[in-house]
């Protein structure tokens, strides 16, 4: 089995390509190796790229393909839409309308084929906040530690988010800080963004915002079990405690958040950097640049875009987009 090793900085141009031109391994997944990304291809296509083919030793295969063996094997069919992630020791499933009658027996081979602790039924997320509505289908806990990107996150969840699909971007930030920096992290929930910009980077300070009492406490937590030392937990509305002409670099995790660009675009120093998040159709895959266009002007701050990507599908049509936004203020 062969695999491109690639530096971090080309990773997600080269997976991309995999991806486009069929070449990418979808049964394993890809990983980080030091300072490369292993990306898994298929034979053939070993001769596509300009970057080290390896024998892959250490393979690590995608569970989601027994996954959907067992949601065939019990529903007769794979529903668009159904899906399976391990946070930590634990399991959730999405299983759309379809496939809900089957929701214990799906659950129970779960629980016995990756022996997690307890299965979770995903019904979605509520309101600003994004609070979990779950259900327990099999087994007992909801608090876990769940890893990722070399930092431990402790939470609880039926308490609290946590997004697999946005691991990548949370370590191309991380890398994007340069030495000496205050970073403002505006909905920093458990510290997704603010514990990997603390153990990536070299930020003096990251300030980390955080409205919801439960988050926060696990805030606190995660940057005691990470041991990081810079980053400071503040218990609070982003738009009513961020102080002005401060941050290097603010970071808008919050997907639902266009009313808070003034307050981000305040709180940077005369330049600095936003990296703002949206869920925005397709049809208007614009319009984040343009929100963030329309309160710079209102601001009298002049706005180059460094920076657009895709971070995952949010709804069918429907992308979770990040623009990475530098501002100049006139001070
Ligand atoms: C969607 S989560 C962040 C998800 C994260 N970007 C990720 O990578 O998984 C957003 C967080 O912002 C918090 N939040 C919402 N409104 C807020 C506000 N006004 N001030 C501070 N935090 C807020 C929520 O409680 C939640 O913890």
């Amino acid at each position: 089995m062969k695999a491109l090793k690639v530096p971090k900085s080309r990773a997600e141009e080269v997976r991309r390509l995999a991806e486009k031109i069929g070449a990418k391994d979808k049964t394993r997944k890809i990983r980080v190796e030091g300072d490369y990304v292993i990306i898994p291809i298929r034979e053939g296509f070993e001769d596509k790229f300009d970057f080290e083919v390896i024998e892959d030793e250490k393979p690590i295969f995608k569970e989601t393909k027994s996954f959907k063996e067992i949601v065939k094997k019990i529903a007769g069919f794979y529903p668009k839409y159904a899906d399976f992630k391990r946070i930590g020791d634990l399991a959730i499933l999405k299983l759309p309308n379809e496939i809900l009658k089957y929701k214990f027996e799906i659950a129970e081979e779960i629980f016995r084929k990756y022996k997690v602790r307890a299965v979770w039924l995903d019904k979605g997320r509520k309101g600003m906040l994004r609070k979990p509505e779950m259900e327990l289908l099999i087994g007992n806990g909801s608090e876990t530690i769940h890893t990722e990107n070399n930092c431990k996150f402790k939470l609880d969840i039926t308490k609290v988010m946590f997004s697999l699909g946005n691991q990548f971007e949370k370590m191309r930030v991380a890398r994007l800080v340069e030495d000496g920096e205050i970073v403002l992290d505006m909905f920093a929930g458990i510290g997704y963004f603010s514990i990997p910009v603390a153990k990536h980077s070299r930020a003096k300070r990251i300030y980390s915002i955080e409205v919801n009492p439960d988050a926060y406490k696990y805030l606190l937590e995660n940057v005691e079990i990470n041991g990081v030392r810079n980053v400071i937990p503040i218990l609070g509305d982003s738009k009513h405690v961020t102080p002005e002409d401060f941050a290097d670099r603010v970071i808008m995790g919050h997907i639902f958040a266009e009313d808070f660009i003034p307050t981000a675009i305040k709180a940077l120093k005369c330049e600095g950097i936003i990296h703002y998040h949206e869920s925005t159709p397709v049809k208007i895959i614009d319009r984040p640049i343009r929100r963030l266009k329309h309160y710079a002007e209102k601001l009298g701050a002049s706005v180059e875009i460094i920076g657009f990507r895709r971070v995952k599908n949010y709804a069918p049509n429907v992308y979770h987009v990040v623009v990475d936004a530098k501002l100049r203020k006139s001070c």
